[in-house]
Formats: C-alpha cells, structure tokens, sequence
C-alpha cells in the first residue's frame, strides 16, 4: 500500500551504477552487440556501450533466472530493446550520461528512463524553442535565471522519459505534449493535445541521481511505486537501500505524477 492509503499495482526497479566497472562486465555482450561496440567511431562511446549493456545483462539476468549471454533481445521499429528470450513481461529501459548509466525494470508495462548530467547550456533558448512546447518555455522562461539549467534539464528528461516509455522515437511531436520543469515540484505529464487521455495513464517522476546528474522516469499506469538499487559487478542479489548519494526523489509515485511522501 501506498503511505496514502492508495493501491500499488506496480514496482519500477531503477538500478543505476557508474562506469567505473573492469571491462570484464562487456565480457556478456552477443556477437551483434560487439560488432555494433566495434562500430563506434569514439573509444569513450564504445566503453560506454559495452559496460552498459554488459549491466543490463547482468541485471536482466536476475529477474529471468538465466545467465547474462543467454537474454536475447528484440528491437522495435525504432529501436528499443526488450527480451524476447526467455519469454517474459519484463519491460525495462535504459540510459547513460557521463559516468551514470541508469536502468529501470518492470513487469508488463512499458517504462522509459532519461538521465542528463547538469552541464552549462549557452544554447538553452534555441534548444527550448526547438525541442519544448510553447507552455514549457513559458514555465521555463518564468523561472529565476539560477532555477533555469534545472528547469530545463528537468523538462528535457521527463520529456525524453516519456517519449522512450513509449518507445515510438519522436512519433509523437515534442510539442504536442506539456511536462512539469519547476524545480521542486512533482514530475508530471501535464496535457497531450493529441490523446488528452495519456495524462491519466502515465505517472512521472524525478530521479536525482547525485547532485549533477537530473533524470526522470515515465511509467504507464497509476500507483507504481519506484525503489532505487546500486549495482556492483558480482552481486546477485538486489542491493535494497538507496545509495547516500542518490536523492530518493522518485520514490513513490502515484497516479496523475503526483508524487507524495
Ligand atoms: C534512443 C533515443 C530515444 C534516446 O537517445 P539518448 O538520449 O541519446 O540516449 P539514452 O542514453 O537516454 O538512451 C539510450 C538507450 O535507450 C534505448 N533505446 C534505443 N532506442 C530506443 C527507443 N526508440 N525508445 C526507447 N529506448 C530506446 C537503448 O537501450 C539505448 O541504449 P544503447 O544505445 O546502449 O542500446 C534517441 O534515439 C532519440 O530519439 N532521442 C531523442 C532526442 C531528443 O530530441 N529528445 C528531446 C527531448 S526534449
């Protein structure tokens, strides 16, 4: 149950980890996996493909009782994994930025995680008027200059979690669509003016992962709780309590992406 009385249908597992890991966790990937890691122009890119994908193997693993090199994956049209072997409901979605690679698994819902790392962004306006909704650059525009980068940033991933829960590319246009960016206030799908009904069926919620690092991560249906776990190579079994230097923001979440306490 929810503090508030309120049901939990579901959990969202956010397994995050630094890439800061022996190159033996890559040591999982399939042969398709290698020759894609292979393909990467920069060394740091290809680090960073292999040691996250070599994670979510190795967490993956866990829930499907299977060895990491066993999972198979399947990609959608517009690229976004799953297992399709063994047959499970798992649904997971993963993302890196920097040294943070975040993953978030749940089971028969589709879920999307962003994470962004906290950099300066001379180009804001531009990127906001690209990329935001109108009502988002208003929000994002009526923030004090000190609040803006995050503002921003909290916009950009909850937007990015979104679109990846739903796992349709940029399908859906980015300004058809209106999140919450005010620091310090809940994460929220706000309005879809194209299906004004996707409000009711998404929670969001604000993943803090240390104090440079902003993310997010969309869920679709209501009551979902989000429990953080750290992954260390060579641990099989969940890690329970949230890292010191992760900020719980995002635990628990509930319906409409209204997150209480
Ligand atoms: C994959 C995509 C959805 C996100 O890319 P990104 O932000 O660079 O990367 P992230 O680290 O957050 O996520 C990458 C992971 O998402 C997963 N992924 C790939 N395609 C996906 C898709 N269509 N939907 C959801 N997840 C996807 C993969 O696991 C991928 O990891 P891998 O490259 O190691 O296989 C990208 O193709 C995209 O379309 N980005 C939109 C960018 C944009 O303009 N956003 C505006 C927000 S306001």
């Amino acid at each position: 149950m929810t503090s508030d009385g309120g049901q939990v249908t579901s959990e969202v597992h956010l397994w995050w980890s630094t890439l800061n890991q022996p190159e033996s966790v890559g040591d999982v990937l399939s042969a398709d996996e290698q020759a894609r890691a292979a393909r990467f122009h920069f060394a740091r890119d290809r680090r960073r493909f292999i040691l996250a994908r070599g994670m979510l193997r190795h967490i993956l693993a866990q829930y499907v009782d299977r060895q990491p090199q066993e999972i198979k994956f399947q990609y959608s049209l517009h690229g976004k994994p799953r297992v399709a072997d063994p047959p499970t409901d798992l649904e997971f979605n993963l993302t890196h930025s920097e040294e943070l690679v975040l993953c978030a698994i749940t089971r028969g819902r589709p879920v999307g995680v962003d994470v962004e790392h906290l950099r300066p962004m001379p180009d804001l306006a531009q990127v906001a008027a690209s990329s935001f909704s109108l009502v988002e650059q208003i929000a994002l525009f009526a923030l004090k200059p000190d609040e803006r980068l995050r503002g921003f940033f909290n916009c950009w991933t909850r937007k990015e979690a979104y679109v990846k829960a739903r796992g349709n590319g940029l399908r859906m246009p980015l300004n058809a669509f209106d999140v919450s960016l005010k620091p310090g206030e809940p994460a929220a799908l706000l309005a879809n003016r194209l299906d004004p009904a996707e409000v009711m069926r998404w929670s969001l919620a604000e993943v803090s992962p240390a104090e440079e690092y902003v993310g997010a991560v969309a869920v679709q249906g209501q009551g979902v709780r989000v429990e953080l776990h750290r992954w260390e190579p060579g641990e099989d079994v969940p890690v329970r309590e949230p890292f010191a230097g992760l900020r719980a923001t995002s635990t628990p979440i509930f319906a409409n992406g209204k997150e209480k306490n």
